[in-house]
């Protein structure tokens, strides 16, 4: 008896996870397959379905493969089941079985690291190889390579893909990507209510910035799909209209900088502090580089992060924006984030001043900050 065990997050699952298993049921013929859900923090962003909807969708995509169960081991347990722990687990349930394991090739550099190593050595692993990748095989362990190399979808991707309405269905199986789109999962729901909310010129701002934050993420080496979400959120804020930005940061003493003082001279500004404070209690976003981000998408700050600063460069340079410096922006921000940084913060400042309009003390320490990056 052969049985095949198939891991991941499928956060959601796609046509990448849909061509592994389809060519190792092939290859290995199994009696059983255990497809097992990963346990995901729930402080981690990145991930957004509820655990209850991740299930659902893994449900819908192991349909179409025979003799195939979902296994809410991990789901069940809430916590991270270290694979030695699973195959420990399925050891008891077959004890003269076969057991397999399914991964990408991404996967397979890690074995190595992971906890157990005997343990994994006395499983066998099926291998899918992405596009460009080498089979690196740690020694002592027994690996098939799978025929063929896989699509390059991953996870992350799509999730910044549905945050900022591009296209996204052609990555996911049929009933899947049914699923989740009666279930407005991944930000489905949050891009209802923002276009009931804000105005359409807002909302195609809001989406051009969401795309181009997950993309500038994606070429630094950040996660897109945190990124997207920031961006899908960014101006959540403006929701409300000036007067209500300015009752709701007082009463609940949201940390916009120099409170009063901005609430009188330039109330708008309060928009993106008020819209933290909102994508947290409204919108139950919890990653606090997601929040620090959206907080401080428009004065920036000392010390601000990577992802603060693609979300700040893309909040000016999105496609929506009007203004000739907005592509030029866009070119340098996808080959230097720091030097966009520095002239996204400069070209602010200098619109301040053009228009004789009150110069915010943090807008002048986050030009400082900019030019500090660069020297
Ligand atoms: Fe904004
Ligand atoms: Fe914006």
């Amino acid at each position: 008896m052969k049985v095949l065990i198939f891991g991941g997050s499928f956060d959601p699952p796609h046509r990448g996870h849909e061509a592994l298993l389809d060519a190792a049921v092939k290859f290995l013929k199994p009696d059983r397959v255990l497809i097992v859900p990963t346990w995901l923090s729930p402080f981690k962003e990145g991930h957004a379905a509820p655990p209850s909807a991740r299930a659902a969708l893994v449900r819908a995509f192991a349909k179409k493969f025979p003799r195939t169960f979902v296994d809410l081991f991990e789901l069940r347990r809430k916590r991270r089941v270290y694979t030695y722990e699973l195959l420990a687990e399925a050891r008891r349930r077959w004890p003269r079985a076969e057991l397999w394991l399914l991964a990408g090739s991404d996967t397979l550099g890690q074995l190595g690291q992971w906890r157990r190593p005997e343990a994994l050595r006395r499983a066998s692993w099926l291998i899918g190889m992405r596009p460009g990748a080498k089979l690196r095989v740690p020694p002592g362990f027994h690996v098939a390579r799978l025929r063929g190399r896989f699509p390059d979808v991953s996870s992350t991707e799509l999730r910044a893909r549905l945050y900022s309405g591009r296209p996204w269905k052609r990555f996911v199986p049929k009933p899947v990507a049914r699923r989740i789109k009666r279930r407005r999962l991944y930000g489905l729901a949050w891009r209802d209510e923002l276009s009931r909310e804000l105005s359409k010129d807002r909302m195609r701002h809001t989406l051009g910035v969401a795309a181009l934050s997950g993309e500038l993420a994606r070429r630094h080496g950040e996660d897109a799909s945190a990124a997207a979400l920031a961006g899908l959120l960014h101006d959540c804020g403006r929701v409300l209209d000036t007067a209500a930005m300015a009752r709701y940061a007082r009463r609940r003493r949201v940390p916009v900088p120099w409170r009063e003082r901005t609430l009188e001279r330039a109330p708008l500004l309060a928009h993106a502090y008020v819209g933290a404070e909102l994508a947290r209690r409204r919108f139950g976003v919890t990653a606090a580089d997601t929040l620090a981000a959206i907080a401080h998408h428009t004065l920036g700050r000392p010390g601000m992060s990577r992802l603060e600063r693609v979300l700040f460069v893309a909040d000016i340079a999105s496609a929506d924006r009007p203004f000739p410096e907005a592509k030029a922006l866009r070119r340098l921000a996808r080959r230097d984030l720091d030097e966009a940084f520095l002239e996204a913060a400069r070209a602010k400042l200098r619109w301040v001043r053009e228009e004789g309009r009150w110069e915010h003390p943090m807008g002048l320490r986050t030009l400082r900050y900019a030019e500090g990056l660069r020297s």
